[in-house]
C-alpha cells in the first residue's frame, strides 16, 4: 500500500519569522520525518504575484524559501520540493476548475475580502481566483492531507467542494483532501502581543535570519506587562505569555517548567536568558542556510529534481482531466487500431 499523499507550501513573499517556523515549517519537517506520508512541499510563487511584487526579486525569494525548507530539515530524498510556476499544469487545471466554480463561492472568501481592503489599488482577478489555483495545486497531486493554518481552512473547504462538483459532473477522479490541523502555537507580535506576529508589522517579528545582536535587542524591547513575575496568563499578561511560548518552542521545556525555573527572576533576567535560548536555537538553522546560499547551484539541483517528479504526476493527472472532460480523444481500443 502506498502512503497517503501530503501536500503543502508557502508563498515567497519575504523573510520567514519564528511564527511561520513554529506555525508551519517545523510542522512540515515533523510530518515528513514521521514517515507516514509521501510529502510534497512547494513554493507558491504564482500565488505570491497576486500582491504587489518586484520582478527582479521574485526568483531570489523563491530560492530563499527553498533554502529555508532545506535548512529547517525538509529533505529532497524524503520529500518532493518544487516551484509552482515550473509546472504549467497548475495554471491549466485552474482554468478547468474555474469553469465549474460558482462566482458566489469565491465572493464569500474572507481572505479575498480582507485583501481587497489592504490592497485597494490592486484588486486583480488573480486575487479573486487565488482559491481556485490553490484547489488546482492540491487536486493535481491526488492529495490526501493538507497541513494548513486556520486562515487557509476556508480555501481547503472550497477545494473539497470543487472536487465533489468535478466528480459529479464528469467522473470520480478527484480525491477530496482533508485538512491536517495540528496543535501549533500562535506567536504574537513582540511590539503588540494582542496581534499575531506578522511580516506586515516587521518591528514585532523575530526573523529566522536575524543576527544574534538583533535578536537580543528585539527581545529586550519586547512589550511586557505591569507586574514583574514570570507566570503564564495569556489574558492578563499577554506579553510575557508570548515570550514564555517562544521559550517553550526553542527550549522544549513545558510552561510549568519555565515558570518554576524563573520563579525568582524578574523580566530582565528572563528576557536575557530567552534571547540566548533563541540565538542558540536558531544557530544550526542559520549556519545551514548560509552554507546553502553560498552554493545556489545545489539549491537549483534540488528544485530541478523536484520539478521532474512533480511534472510526471501533473502530466498524468492533466491527461486524465482532459479525457473525462471530453477535451481529448479517447484512446483508440487496440483491436480497432
Ligand atoms: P503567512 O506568511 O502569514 O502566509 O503564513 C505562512 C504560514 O505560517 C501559515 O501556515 C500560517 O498559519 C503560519 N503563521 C503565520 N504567522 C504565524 C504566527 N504568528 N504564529 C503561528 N503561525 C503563523
Ligand atoms: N495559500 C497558502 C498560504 O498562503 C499557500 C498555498 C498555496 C498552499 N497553495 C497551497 C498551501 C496548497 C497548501 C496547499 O499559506
Amino acid at each position: 500500500m502506498s502512503k497517503p499523499i501530503l501536500f503543502s507550501g508557502m508563498q515567497p513573499t519575504g523573510k520567514l519569522h519564528i511564527g511561520n517556523y513554529f506555525g508551519a515549517l517545523k510542522n512540515f519537517v515533523d510530518l515528513q520525518n514521521s514517515g507516514r506520508y509521501q510529502c510534497y512541499f512547494f513554493v507558491a510563487d504564482l500565488h505570491s504575484i497576486t500582491a504587489e511584487f518586484v520582478p527582479n526579486q521574485k526568483y531570489r525569494q523563491t530560492l530563499d524559501v527553498v533554502a529555508d525548507y532545506l535548512a529547517a530539515g525538509i529533505s529532497p530524498e524524503k520529500s518532493v520540493i518544487f516551484v509552482q510556476s515550473q509546472i504549467p499544469e497548475h495554471g491549466e487545471l485552474t482554468w478547468m476548475l474555474n469553469c465549474i466554480t460558482p462566482f458566489g463561492e469565491l465572493r464569500r472568501m474572507t481572505q479575498f475580502k480582507d485583501k481587497s481592503l489592504t490592497q485597494k489599488e490592486n484588486i486583480n482577478i488573480g486575487l479573486f481566483d487565488y482559491p481556485v489555483l490553490m484547489a488546482a495545486d492540491v487536486l493535481l497531486y491526488d492529495t490526501d492531507v493538507v497541513p494548513v493554518g486556520e486562515d487557509q481552512l476556508q480555501h481547503l473547504e472550497l477545494t473539497r467542494t470543487i472536487a465533489r462538483k468535478f466528480n459529479a459532473q464528469f467522473k470520480k477522479i478527484m480525491k477530496e483532501p482533508e485538512p491536517l490541523l495540528t496543535e501549533v502555537p500562535r506567536l504574537m507580535s513582540l511590539s503588540d502581543p494582542l496581534r499575531k506576529m506578522s511580516k506586515s508589522m516587521p518591528e514585532g517579528c523575530l526573523f529566522l535570519d536575524d543576527e544574534p545582536e538583533v535578536i537580543r535587542e528585539k527581545i529586550k524591547r519586547a512589550v511586557t506587562d505591569s507586574d514583574a513575575k514570570v507566570t503564564y496568563n495569556p489574558t492578563k499578561k499577554p506579553g510575557i505569555a508570548n515570550l514564555i511560548r517562544i521559550y517553550r518552542g526553542f527550549a522544549g521545556l513545558s510552561i510549568k517548567e519555565i515558570e518554576r525555573k524563573y520563579a525568582d527572576a524578574n523580566y530582565g533576567i528572563f528576557k536575557r536568558e530567552l534571547a540566548e535560548v533563541v540565538v542558540e536555537g536558531l544557530r544550526p538553522f542559520q549556519v545551514r542556510k548560509k552554507l546553502l546560499l553560498r552554493k545556489p547551484s545545489e539549491i537549483d539541483r534540488v528544485i530541478e529534481k523536484g520539478r521532474k517528479k512533480a511534472q510526471k504526476k501533473a502530466t498524468e493527472k492533466m491527461d486524465q482531466v482532459k479525457l473525462v472532460m471530453g477535451l481529448t480523444k479517447k484512446a483508440t481500443p487496440k483491436k480497432m487500431a
